[in-house]
């Protein structure tokens, strides 16, 4: 069964995810179909709630070794990094926004082992992306107000525009 990537608006978006307490099968093959629907899409990451399910979760894949962090959480973040930063939950649109540079990330994995991963630009600005998923928050909450007014009207430009699928837009920092 292949799972739909859920779109700004949909309220699951919005909400919080709860903490995972149990790593079993079923979670090993939530892990799998949150991989199938990043692969699909195609993108680099994808937190749980992005497809319905409001666990803290989020799979990722940078340098083709696919990862599933459990519980995460940021540690330490230090430095300043402005990076055009799109979301498979709001399609086309790619926005330039300012986040710290570098984190430290705590999380369990599949095993239900502690590991911290120190990230620079890239992956720390996805895992930042994915953990903000994880709290209801969505790309346009870290936007200035200058560019949420801009992206959500070139959203939904985009949306109603249907039949141009692959169309981008780009928004700088403002
Ligand atoms: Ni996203």
């Amino acid at each position: 069964m292949a799972y739909d990537i859920r779109t700004y608006g949909d309220p699951v978006l919005a909400s919080k995810a709860a903490v995972v307490d149990n790593i079993d099968a079923k979670l090993v093959r939530l892990v799998d179909h949150m991989l199938q629907a990043m692969y699909r899409a195609p993108g680099l990451g994808l937190a749980a709630p992005q497809i319905g399910v409001q666990k803290q979760i989020f799979v990722y894949d940078v340098d083709e070794h696919p990862m599933a962090l459990i519980n995460p959480r940021i540690v330490e973040s230090s430095g300043e990094w402005v990076y055009d930063e799109g979301c498979l939950s709001i399609p086309g649109l790619y926005v330039e926004i300012l986040r710290p540079k570098e984190v430290h990330l705590e999380a369990l994995d599949l095993e239900g082992n502690t590991i911290t991963i120190e990230a620079d630009e890239l992956l720390a600005r996805l895992f930042q992306h994915e953990l903000d998923h994880l709290d209801g928050i969505l790309m346009f909450d870290r936007m200035s107000e200058e560019q949420r007014k801009e992206g959500l009207i070139e959203y939904r430009k985009m949306s109603q525009e249907s039949t141009s699928l692959g169309e981008s837009r780009h928004i700088g920092l403002k």
